[in-house]
């Protein structure tokens, strides 16, 4: 089996590409590398001693991913990470979005129409259900008007591909919702490159940690939650691997209930920032120098999903605890800046 993995290189593509190569799929990246580097390969070339093929490509590129699939015909799945991700850079730069995340979808799906069969797997996100009227939030929570640009092209990137499925029979797609993935592979050899100041907040706790910033803030005490910070679902990114790995199999395997499905995919537990932190410590022995700041636009009081419909539809649960993952998150904090450093 060819699974064709577009943005391979990426913080959570990578860490995929790792899940299959074990599985013994047969694994082509592209990636345009504009939020990655080409070390990545040999960082998941040593975890599997063995490599994905790897094409740069950059799927703005219509003509350019024509191409690749009259060479590639023989591809059985796409697992579509390409796309970018910064919701403040989306908001000062919209088009550049919708371009990225939506233009390249469009050229994805026109190749996939030409071929007698595709299956494909969308990286959605819980974005889409902004601040859910009800928690845990299950797939058929409302879709809220997105707060962002990138938020849009999450939502608008799922109507686009439920509205190809009504029409054509040969695509079978499924949307993962992530809520918010985290950590990295155990080894520590691959993980989430932040570019510049993190945006998020477990690589921000780990460059404060290591001393590459000076001090964490944390974005609200006043939310009515147990102890005033906001609440996340974090999920280890290794279970958010093993979580593609599983719906492809539903794809290849035609498991389907109907050919566009949509699972949500976290833990199920929700977890304030401050418990974040606190574990954080606990798992490293250090203590973390943060303050509390006001609020950050856009940012919503709770989001943790309801996981029954990857549990039992699916056949997916997470394993790894929020104390592994930001074990690990630290592991590959301190093996990237032990690379810098040599
Ligand atoms: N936070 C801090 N300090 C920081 C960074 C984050 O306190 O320096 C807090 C945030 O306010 C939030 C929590 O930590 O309460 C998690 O923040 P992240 O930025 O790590 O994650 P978000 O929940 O904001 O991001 C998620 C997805 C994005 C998506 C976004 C939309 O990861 O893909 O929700 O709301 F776009």
């Amino acid at each position: 089996m060819k699974i064709l993995v577009t943005g391979g290189l990426g913080f959570i593509g990578s860490h995929v590409v790792v899940e299959l190569l074990n599985k013994s799929y047969d694994v082509i990246v592209v990636d345009n590398l504009s939020n990655s580097t080409i070390d990545v390969l040999e960082g998941i070339r040593t975890i599997c001693n063995k490599k994905p093929e790897f094409e740069k490509l950059d799927l703005r590129d219509k003509l350019a991913v024509s191409d690749f699939f009259v060479r590639n015909q023989d591809i059985n799945g796409v697992i579509h990470f390409a796309a970018s991700k910064a919701v403040g850079e989306s908001v000062e730069n919209p088009l550049l979005y919708y371009e990225n995340n939506i233009n390249t979808l469009v050229y994805l799906l026109q190749e996939l129409q030409k071929l007698p069969k595709s299956n494909l797997i969308f990286s959605s996100s819980c974005t889409v259900y902004g601040q859910a009227d009800v928690l845990p939030i299950t797939e058929s929570a409302p879709v809220k008007p997105a707060e962002s640009p990138y938020g849009n092209t999450k939502q608008v990137g799922e109507e686009i591909i439920a509205d190809v499925c009504k029409v054509d029979y040969s695509l079978n797609a499924i949307a993962l919702r992530y809520f918010n993935p985290i950590g990295s592979h155990h080894s520590g050899l691959i993980g989430e490159l932040p570019l510049g100041t993190p945006q998020n907040l477990v690589p921000y706790i780990t460059q404060t940690a290591i001393g590459q910033r000076e001090q964490l803030s944390i974005f609200g005490d006043d939310y009515p939650t147990i102890d005033g910070t906001a609440v996340r679902d974090y999920i280890h990114v290794m279970d958010l691997a093993n979580a593609h790995v599983v719906a492809l199999e539903r794809l290849i395997k035609h498991k389907m209930v109907v050919n566009f499905e949509t699972f949500n995919i976290g833990t199920g537990t929700g977890s304030s920032v401050l418990e974040v932190v606190k574990t954080f410590e606990k798992a490293t022995g250090l203590e973390l120098n943060y303050k509390i700041v006001q609020r950050r636009d856009g940012d919503v009081t709770a989001a943790y999903a309801d996981t029954s419909r990857a549990n039992n539809i699916m056949g997916w649960k997470s394993k790894f605890t929020l104390q592994e993952a930001l074990e690990s998150a630290w592991k590959w904090q301190q093996n990237a800046i032990a690379a810098k450093e040599s």
